[in-house]
């Protein structure tokens, strides 16, 4: 049973071009989205992204693959011809000139957002089994305050995993527009148990980035088994 109830994501079930998915629910307008909870059986890829997978076991093959998929339907959705997507500077996707976005994978999940970039200065996204973190896993992502900010919290959502998703989908958000790594003590959450998180950053960005970047707010959902998290900042006027 979900928090509310409902299931009306499932309903395309693996029709990628699903506008009714959870992606589409933490996200605003602008992010063209689409999400599969299985994977399809034959998903051809380009011959570059052949290449890229072809040492990889089956379940990373099959990730990889099926995202790609996701990701192709939302860039048709954008209007955008989609080519191969390549993994370029430490793993981050390669998306074609003028657009943001993002990709996330995890055990009957896989989805993909987009954007011009007129509309959307970047994207992160994470999508987690809805479990709490494995045994010490949170002592080495979170801050202090962040674990006493958690213990304040009701019961019903696996936190400790969903401040590791926010942090996660922090990171990939944050690196397209640094090109920097950001380790886990460098930004703070604060989960709001409505739905939403804000991340203050705690390191500067690089003097490269153009405009302000002091930290990010999200979106979160919680249904199904699947924690989300996306992030999705306005382009600059
Ligand atoms: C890269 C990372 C965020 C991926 O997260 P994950 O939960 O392991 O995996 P997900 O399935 O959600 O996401 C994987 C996808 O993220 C994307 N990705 C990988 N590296 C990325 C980067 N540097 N920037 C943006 N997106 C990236 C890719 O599309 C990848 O899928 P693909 O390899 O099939 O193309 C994670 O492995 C990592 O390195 N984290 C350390 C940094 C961090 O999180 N810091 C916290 C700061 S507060």
């Amino acid at each position: 049973m979900t928090r509310d109830g409902g299931t009306a994501h499932r309903d395309g079930m693996n029709d990628p071009l699903s506008t009714t998915g959870l992606l589409a629910q933490v996200l605003p307008a602008q992010a063209l989205t689409a999400e599969v909870y299985a994977d399809p059986p034959r998903v051809v890829l380009f011959p570059d992204e052949e290449a890229v997978i072809a040492r990889a076991v089956d379940k990373r093959r099959r990730e990889f693959a099926t995202v790609r998929h996701c990701a192709r339907a939302a860039l048709e959705r954008l209007g955008v011809t989609p080519g191969p997507i390549l993994p370029g500077e430490r793993g981050a996707p390669r998306w074609p000139a003028g657009v943001v976005g993002s990709m996330t994978h995890c055990a009957g999940f896989r989805g993909c957002a987009v954007a011009h970039a007129t509309h959307l200065r970047t994207i992160g996204l994470d999508a987690e089994p809805a479990e709490p973190l494995p045994d010490g896993v949170l002592d080495a992502i979170a801050l202090p305050e962040e674990r006493s900010g958690l213990r304040r919290l009701g019961p019903g959502v696996p936190w400790d995993r969903l401040l590791f998703s926010a942090k996660e989908s922090v990171y990939k958000a944050w690196f397209p527009l640094t090109h920097r790594f950001l380790e886990f003590d460098q930004a703070r959450i604060e989960l709001d148990p409505a739905g939403g998180f804000t991340a203050t950053l705690l390191v500067a960005p690089p003097s490269t980035v153009i405009g302000p970047l002091t930290g990010f707010t999200g979106r979160w959902i919680h249904r199904d088994g699947l924690l989300i998290t996306a992030i999705a900042v306005p382009a600059q006027i």
